[in-house]
């Protein structure tokens, strides 16, 4: 195999910045070349080469800008994006107040190490977490840089409250790829597969899957805790992690009752229920976070993702007497709750409480919701539409047997992508189509996007 040309410096073969980058770029579909074009195909060609192929990527694309409802390629194509980079740039890209915050931030200081040097932005994005999560206890948070390490955190926390050890995390959960988080990960491929032994002590309950199972949310919530009863027993089980609404295991949503159960049973039984909110937290599901959607109070509550605007940050909140177990020196890490990614979570949740977001994923999953239930009606393959705000998936299955159908979902995302749109599945099984616009798209480009795939569906 012969190796792609070592270009002269990193940078020179990469086309210039869009001088229009976010949400100034002009907001449309537009594609000038097949995708991938050949700018792209180079770069892609490099990352084979380069980076390790256990790193994928789903879009075959060289991304140069982005911002608004578009990511913007090194071919010219305009892609519509209903993904947000996994549910992260929530505000849209290159959002203009997380561009003056972290201009303003990098020119004062990058980095002192908050356990070394302590900064005020860390503290207020703190103060801003236990004001805004669920509850009106007294909290206190402890950030951290990525969704996982929030997990193992959270879990370190509540171990360390209750003396405890077990962990039950749910059927079809996805909670990271660290080595405690693979072992709370429900899927093995491709995110557990061949790197076992995994972390002990980590037990697993059925989820509510109402479209699967059939069951109220008080006889799934039954099931569940006869499992952390009978075969974990609650003296051993320190904590409960769920995602309110599963993300990469398919935008399961619990019927209703589920979750309020488990609360119910972990506070009489001395358990800290932690909700992870990585993926659903911020705006995303029509209110702040999924779980005042749902009613619930947790005691622990992770964040990441949507936090800062794109900015690596991540954060677990809760009862400031869980939080305080730990002795000083036990939680934290070099760059956690780094000074850049502390401005650009409080431009941030400045954005989510006062621009109307919240508002903006409600509107944005009546419109998916719509859409989608139109196709449904007429497309029996549409097995399930669900979600909330906006974060809704379509589940496709064989219309007779109900068994999930992962080809024809992976079909109709290549296809989406191939015409310029930016799609992503999920499931257990591989066969659902999620939606996480970001919430600066406009109608009409989301209604292109359903364009795109009804088109496709129908053809497939
Ligand atoms: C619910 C949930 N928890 C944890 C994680 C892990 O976050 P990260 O990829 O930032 O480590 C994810 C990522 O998708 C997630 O969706």
């Amino acid at each position: 195999m012969t190796s792609p040309a070592v270009p002269a410096s990193g940078t020179d073969t990469l086309p210039a910045p869009s001088p229009l980058g976010g949400p100034n770029l002009p907001q449309e579909r537009r594609l000038v070349t097949a995708i991938p074009g050949p700018r792209s195909q180079e770069l892609l060609d490099r990352k084979a080469a380069a980076v390790a192929a256990g790193v994928g990527h789903t879009v075959p694309i060289q991304a140069v800008a982005a911002g608004g409802g578009v990511v913007v390629d090194a071919d010219g194509n305009s892609l519509i994006d209903l993904g947000a980079g996994i549910a992260v740039t929530s505000l849209g890209n290159a959002h203009p107040k997380i561009v003056a915050a972290v201009q303003a931030q990098v020119a004062q200081f990058t980095h002192t190490c908050f356990m070394i040097s302590p900064y005020e932005s860390y503290v207020a994005v703190a103060e801003a977490l236990n004001r805004i999560t669920p509850g009106d206890h007294e909290k206190k948070s402890a950030l951290f840089n990525s969704g996982a390490e929030a997990v193992e955190n959270a879990v370190k926390i509540a171990r360390k409250y209750t003396g405890k050890q077990a962990v039950v995390a749910f059927d079809h959960g996805y909670h990271g790829r660290t080595n405690l988080t693979m072992a709370l990960t429900a899927k093995s491929m491709p995110y557990k597969s061949g790197f076992g032994p995994f972390a002990s002590e980590v037990y697993r309950a059925p989820m509510s899957y109402p479209f699967r199972d059939g069951l109220s949310g008080a006889d799934a919530a039954k099931r569940a805790i006869s499992i952390m009863d009978k075969q974990v027993g609650a003296d051993n089980l320190a904590a409960v992690i769920i995602e309110p609404i599963q993300g990469e295991g398919g935008f399961i949503v619990p019927a209703d009752g589920f979750l309020s159960a488990l609360v119910d049973w972990c506070r009489a039984n001395n358990v800290v229920f932690i909700a992870d909110e990585v993926q659903t937290g911020f705006a995303r599901t029509g209110a702040m976070f999924a779980s005042d959607g749902f009613d619930i109070v947790p005691d622990l509550i992770t964040t990441a993702k949507g936090i800062a605007g794109g900015l690596p940050l991540a954060a677990v909140t809760g009862r400031a007497e869980i939080m305080d177990a730990s002795h000083a020196g036990g939680l934290g890490g070099t760059y956690g709750g780094n000074p850049i990614a502390c401005a650009a979570a409080l431009a941030a949740i400045d954005a989510f409480e006062h621009d109307g977001l919240i508002q903006r994923a409600s509107e944005l999953g009546a419109i998916l919701t719509e859409r989608l239930t139109a196709i449904q009606a007429s497309d029996p393959r549409l097995g399930e539409v669900r979600g909330r705000g906006a974060m809704i998936a379509a589940e496709f299955v064989d219309p007779v047997t109900g068994e999930p159908d992962a080809a024809l979902t992976a079909s109709i995302a290549k296809a989406c992508i191939g015409e310029g749109v930016i799609v992503l599945t999920c499931g257990t099984y591989g066969n659902v189509i999620r939606f996480l616009p970001p919430l600066s798209i406009s109608d009409d480009l989301l209604g292109e996007g359903l364009d795109v795939l009804a088109a496709a569906l129908s053809r497939t």
